[in-house]
């Protein structure tokens, strides 16, 4: 019966495209699948979750419980991943580190505990550089007990595709140019699986957008032509000060959430928004602003959340680790992306107490692009290259630029084994990834 009911609830779910975490218990099924885009005659072979690509939205309230039964109907192994949330360490979607791969045919519940509102999303964390490329992502969003009155709550997940002339997936992974340089990037950029979307807004809405980079490899740094946008939380976290969005390099794993009312006098306006991290900018999407009657624009305060790993906890923390990151010859493809000169599952790993601040330094001794993730913690930019560069926001992800110097900061409040991991997926199958055990 109870497979039934969730059965039912994926053919509801799947004509609207979002589920609700009221609703308990919902069921995700990966499997092979086609998506449209625009330029071929033929749909392009995806893997989807549940035949959607981007897989379906999924939301769930702030305190509340969310089971998510995961059916394998790919042909090889998967797990997946909560990008963001801090929850059981067993519930992390590791394979070999927090759960064994669920194969194919196989079943595997998630059990996970909503505790922090925000914007999370979701991946497989087997063979990833491969079935992310494919399709399989979705958006996680926990909602504020307290909702606000946004006019839209937008949600773009950002993704990057490497297809040939006949819109197929390029099918070599890991290849030497891919790690050689900063893994796949790809030839399609994709905003909700579309290219270069549409959005309708209305003059005076006040749209709540949030930005999710779910590519492969690709760093993006949107720019808003012509609007103002604030940045009102970062990696699903409430920042501890608004702040203009200006430049902001949203790598492989980041989240922006920003706070956008379209100028009274806007009716009939086009805004691109544009990529500019590559050398030659080009366009995500476009807001079109109907050229009708002006909204009355909701006014309220966004929260913040000063006293969340404030910088000061870690005034008298000495550097706990250091990792040097690298490439080195070796591992499974010749060339390895090492931490402290080892290679997954060969790591240097860390181990951390409960409840003591602690400083990590990330020293990139490479000119390739690393964004570092932590796995179930939140941790606070502190210093860039041996100076003070305190961020107004925390993290989970964090782009360590070519010989950059990173100093981070974070509080272990959940025990486990935590991955640790470059989220460009080549250089973590090339072997950067390491944990960090929190007892
Ligand atoms: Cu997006 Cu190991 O994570
Ligand atoms: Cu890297």
């Amino acid at each position: 019966m109870a497979i039934r009911l969730t059965t039912i609830l994926v053919l509801l779910a799947s004509s609207i495209n979002a589920y609700t975490g009221d609703a308990g218990s919902i069921q995700l099924i990966p499997q092979e699948g086609s998506h449209q885009f625009p330029f071929f005659e033929k749909p392009t072979p995806v893997l989807s979750y549940n035949q959607q690509v981007p897989g379906p939205t999924i939301r769930g309230k702030e305190g509340s419980t969310l089971s998510v039964e995961v059916f394998n109907r790919l042909k090889e192994s998967t797990t997946v991943h909560w990008h963001g949330l801090r929850i059981d360490n067993a519930m992390d979607g590791v394979p070999g580190v927090t759960q064994d791969p669920i194969k194919p045919g196989g079943r595997f519940t998630y059990r996970l505990k909503l505790n922090e509102a925000g914007t999370y999303w979701y991946h497989p964390h087997f063979n990833a550089g491969e079935q992310l490329e494919r399709g399989l992502k979705g958006v996680l969003i926990v909602e504020e007990s307290e909702k606000l009155p946004w006019s839209q709550d937008l949600i773009w997940l950002i993704d990057d595709w490497l297809l040939d002339k006949q819109g197929v997936i390029y099918p070599h992974f890991n290849t030497h140019r891919d790690l050689m340089h900063d893994g796949r990037w790809g030839n399609v950029v994709t905003i909700n699986g579309r290219w270069k979307p549409e959005f309708a807004a209305s003059p005076g809405e006040r749209i709540r957008l949030r930005l999710i980079n779910g590519a492969n490899a690709r760093v993006v740094t949107p720019i808003f032509d012509g609007l103002t946008a604030k940045v009102i939380a970062v990696d699903g976290r409430p920042v501890s000060k608004l702040f203009s969005l200006d430049k902001f390099h949203l790598s492989p794993g980041n989240r922006i959430d920003l706070d956008i009312v379209i100028p009274p006098d806007a009716g009939g306006n086009t805004y691109e928004v544009k990529n500019h991290f590559t050398r030659k900018p080009f366009t995500l999407a476009v807001i079109k602003v109907k050229d009708e009657k002006v909204v009355k624009t909701p006014t309220f305060a966004t929260p913040t959340a000063e006293d969340f790993i404030p910088a000061s906890l870690f005034k008298k923390a000495a550097v706990a680790k250091t990792w040097d990151l690298n490439a080195i010859r070796g591992g499974k493809y010749g060339i390895g992306w090492s931490m402290n000169l080892k290679l997954w599952p060969n790591a240097d790993s860390a181990r951390f107490s409960m409840g003591r601040p602690q400083k990590i330094l990330f020293i990139n001794s490479s000119t390739r692009l690393h964004p570092m993730h932590i796995h179930g913690v939140f941790f606070r930019v502190l210093e860039k290259n041996g100076a003070p560069a305190v961020e107004p926001f925390t993290r989970d992800t964090v782009l360590v630029g070519p010989n950059e110097r990173l100093t981070i900061g974070l509080v272990p409040e959940h025990d486990g084994i935590w991955l640790t991991h470059c989220h460009v997926q080549s250089h973590a199958e090339a072997g950067m990834m390491t944990t960090i055990s929190i007892q």
